[in-house]
């Protein structure tokens, strides 16, 4: 992945030297003239810097600062504040609005290049140890359902399997191996009670496990490393009839990698004991994939390949418990006529 910085400047002789100087370092360089731009670019681009002047026509640079701060997918976006005059009271200011370095003066171009490439290297490390972190609060959200075992692991080994079998790209079977590990990560805010319930879930329940997407968004939002996967952790429970949760979305508006990813998920929890039942058979756990899939949930053609997949010898791939298909089951799903007898309450 290629590292963007994001030049914020008025003036275009001067944007247009920066966007030559940083090119010839190897960064992808994108530039804008306003602070509005900035914001708006910061949204679309996710740069991994900004160098940002403070004289811009339609708002200082500091509140274009705080601004870009305050989104939450840019928490760990180091910003340089390049002041026209270098006082005390500016460079606290740059500060407090969030900056990591403040220029009071020209630099040279070395300079400028070094305190650059420093503050990006800590950047780097900053997300790596940062998604190294969610992966342990990933694994100890996992820790805390004892029948969940490690579901996240096999969602994204299988996720990948499925997607490779598909003729999927590097990136999007990157972005699935991310999304399995960290789909559910939302879950840190569901209380335990109700995670581990054995009964149906009642209204205010349903409602706090039905944010777990959004809240898994907000914290993977910071990380570059997971942001091709963050339509997947937020869409992994929308269904293609509209019917789902936390956008409706519906049809071709899924992508094709969360109908993947939303299949091997539902696969493998219901092969996997839960607190509230326990595990199925395969060929049950298919006839749900199918059974949903003809409701309008999902996407059927995806099933009967995934179904194709899971039940044959050389590309099976392991679910949660997965027990033995007799032959004749196989071909009563592979002809896509399954028994209407199953139905998913809980994954
Ligand atoms: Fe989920």
């Amino acid at each position: 992945m290629g590292v963007t910085v994001l030049v914020v400047d008025a003036d275009p002789r001067s944007a247009g030297d920066w966007k030559s100087l940083l090119s010839h370092q190897g960064y992808d360089v994108v530039v804008a003239g306003t602070g509005e731009e900035a914001l708006a670019l910061c949204n679309s681009q996710r740069p991994d810097l900004v160098l940002l002047y403070d004289v811009l026509p339609d708002m200082h640079g500091l509140e274009v600062c705080r601004r870009i701060k305050s989104d939450p997918g840019n928490r760990l976006t180091p910003i340089i504040l390049h002041a026209a005059a270098a006082d005390f009271s500016n460079a606290m200011s740059a500060i407090d609005a969030g900056a990591a370095d403040f220029w009071g003066h020209a630099p040279t171009p070395w300079e400028a290049l070094s305190r650059l490439h420093s503050l990006l290297q800590l950047k780097t490390y900053i997300d790596e140890q940062a998604e190294s972190v969610l992966l342990s609060l990933a694994q100890s959200i996992e820790a805390r359902d004892p029948f969940d075992g490690s579901h996240c692991t096999r969602v994204s080994n299988n996720a990948v399997r499925f997607g490779k079998s598909l003729g999927l790209s590097r990136n999007d079977l990157e972005a699935l191996r991310v999304a399995g590990l960290f789909h559910d990560i939302g879950k840190i805010g569901i209380p335990e009670s109700i995670l581990s319930k054995a009964g149906p879930l009642d209204r205010d329940e349903s409602k706090i496990v039905m944010e777990h997407p959004i809240v898994g968004e907000q914290i993977c939002a910071p990380l570059k490393s997971l942001r091709h996967a963050l339509p997947l952790i937020r869409h992994h429970h929308e269904r293609l009839d509209g019917s789902g949760y936390p956008d409706g979305l519906s049809g071709e508006q899924i992508p094709l990698t969360v109908r993947v990813l939303q299949i091997v998920d539902i696969c493998d929890a219901l092969t996997s004991d839960r607190s509230y039942r326990q595990n199925m058979p395969l060929p049950s756990a298919l006839m749900v994939l199918y059974e949903e899939a003809d409701r309008g949930w999902l996407d059927g053609d995806l099933v009967s390949q995934f179904a194709s997949l899971v039940v044959g010898s050389a590309g099976s791939i392991t679910l949660g418990s997965r027990r033995a298909l007799a032959s004749a089951e196989i071909a009563k799903l592979s002809a896509g006529n399954p028994a209407r007898r199953l139905s998913r309450s809980r994954v």
